[in-house]
């Protein structure tokens, strides 16, 4: 038997009101379309998902073309039935059918499974995968033959619904098995006679049944996976959902993570055992943490790589950067694309880095901005110094060895470099390279004036004194 999976993805999605395409937003850090074929692709090879595209379809396609599926081109979207028939002739090779929706993106690969299975056992022409959320509304019902019966006489959608059908709880999740053939025979059958004008893949239910086929439906076992995205509120109670099955995922693995419903971790997203994940901590991209680490409220990591032993502190900011083994990062430090923090190394409070190499133990405490430069092992760099790389053209580099001592408030002006083991006087100004091992000063010498402000203070006294004249 040979199984395909189609993908309905072409439509707009007018409820969310957006300028993008519905299966391109993002929850969990991911396209809906792409949580979709991540778990069809637990069921099938890639070469057997076909995605039905159509409304902004080359940005559909580009967003998910590298998982290696196949794509369906549905130019005018004149409703889900309409779908398939575009797919007819790239389904050729299928005895079994597996329709998903773009947009249910909760859906597990065991669940995909199960619908196949109870499928091919009943020997169905067409099986529903249903649900019975709290709040029905605004999907369409199943009407079995009987209660409890697998066979279905009909899917009603929302507006089409009388009063006494209003009460039926089942809902039909969008996701169906059909065997191909029989879909295809009797497909040329829907009409558009119905409140979009479209052609309703759900109206297959009666025209197979009507036919005499088998048709039949199987509840999904946790209701919250068949759940749609239509509305923005929808989505985003979606992305909950899946955040916190991330969270649950990753405690289970031994994450500590103090309150799960403030955290927003992406699909995806790595964390060893023992790490402690503070309040209001985000975790995007494919960010990835090793053991034993503490991640304190308000920091944001994206794509960040995180050695074991790692202490972040408060409201710190990481992009696209690695940070070593023991490294202390924060608070109120910012992480900037292309740096690697070396071991035990130092990024304090109010420091910016910037496709900056940090070596080993070297320490930025305070108040510094190192962008494009070479930091060598077990270097001091002293509060308020700043690596001037940018001359209004071009970015610098700046090379600082092994050993070196900047002190504060110095200013590097790249390109320069700092000899192994060379001292910066604080208040520096450096523009020429310093050799290995020397002092460097570049600042004006300091002269004292003895007396001066106490005359000064004197002579304002005096006019004070003086009679006004006039
Ligand atoms: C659909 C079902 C409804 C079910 C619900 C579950 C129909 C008529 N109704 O309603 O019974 O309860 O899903 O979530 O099918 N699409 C296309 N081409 C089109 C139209 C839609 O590919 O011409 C795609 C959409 O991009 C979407 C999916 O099909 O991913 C479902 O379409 P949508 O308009 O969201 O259907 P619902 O109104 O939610
Ligand atoms: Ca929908």
């Amino acid at each position: 038997m040979r199984l395909g999976i189609v993908i309905m993805a072409a439509g707009k999605g007018t409820r969310l009101k957006s300028k993008r395409a519905k299966v391109l937003h993002e929850i969990g850090g991911r396209p809906l379309l792409w949580h979709v074929i991540e778990s069809a692709a637990q069921v099938v090879p890639p070469h057997d998902i076909l995605v039905v595209v159509g409304h902004q379809a080359e940005a559909v396609q580009s967003t998910v073309g590298r998982a290696g599926v196949r794509f369906v081109l549905q130019e005018e979207q004149r409703g889900t039935g309409h779908a398939l028939q575009c797919a007819e002739s790239q389904t050729r090779d299928y005895a079994e059918l597996i329709v998903l929706s773009g947009d249910v993106p909760l859906l597990r690969p065991e669940t995909i499974v199960a619908l196949r299975d109870f499928h091919l056992r009943q020997q169905a022409a067409m099986t529903i995968l249903t649900a019975a959320p709290e709040n029905p509304f605004g999907y369409g019902r199943v009407l079995r033959r009987a209660p409890g019966a697998p066979e279905v006489e009909a899917i009603v959608e929302q507006k089409a619904l009388d009063p006494n059908q209003e009460t039926v709880r089942e809902i039909n999740s969008g996701i169906y098995a059909f065997q191909r053939e029989k879909l295809y025979n009797h497909i040329a059958r829907l009409r558009s006679d119905n409140a979009h004008k479209e052609l309703y893949l759900t109206d297959m239910a009666r025209i197979l049944s009507h036919a005499g086929e088998r048709v039949v439906a199987v509840e999904a076992a946790d209701p919250v996976e068949v759940l749609g995205a239509n509305t923005i509120a929808e989505m985003m109670d979606l992305d909950r959902e899946m955040r916190l099955a991330t969270a649950r995922r990753l405690m289970d693995n031994g994450v500590v993570i103090q309150r799960p419903d403030t955290v927003v971790i992406d699909t995806g997203v790595e964390v060893g055992a023992d790490t402690v994940i503070e309040p209001f901590v985000q975790l995007l991209g494919n960010t990835r943490i090793g053991s034993d680490c503490r991640i304190r409220s308000y920091s944001v990591l994206e794509h960040a790589t995180v050695a074991d032993h790692v202490l972040i502190r408060q409201s710190c900011v990481v992009a696209e950067s690695q940070i070593d083994k023991g490294a202390r990062i924060g608070p109120l430090a910012h992480v900037r694309p292309g740096c690697h923090i070396g071991e035990g190394a130092h990024i304090g409070n109010f420091v910016e880095v910037k496709q900056t190499r940090m070596g080993p133990g070297s320490k930025a405490n305070h108040l510094t901005y190192l962008g494009d430069a070479e930091v060598g092992t077990s270097v001091n760099i002293g509060a308020g110094t700043i690596t001037c790389n940018y001359d209004g053209v071009n970015k610098h580099r700046t090379l600082i060895g092994d050993r070196v001592f900047i002190g504060s408030d110095s200013a590097l002006v790249a390109p320069v470099v700092i000899g192994e083991g060379a001292y910066v006087a604080a208040g520096s100004i450096i523009t020429d390279n310093v050799p290995a091992d020397a002092l460097a000063l570049g600042r004006a010498r300091q002269v004292n004036k003895p007396g001066w402000a106490k005359n000064r203070r004197a002579q304002q006294e005096a006019r004070k004194l003086a009679p006004s004249r006039g």
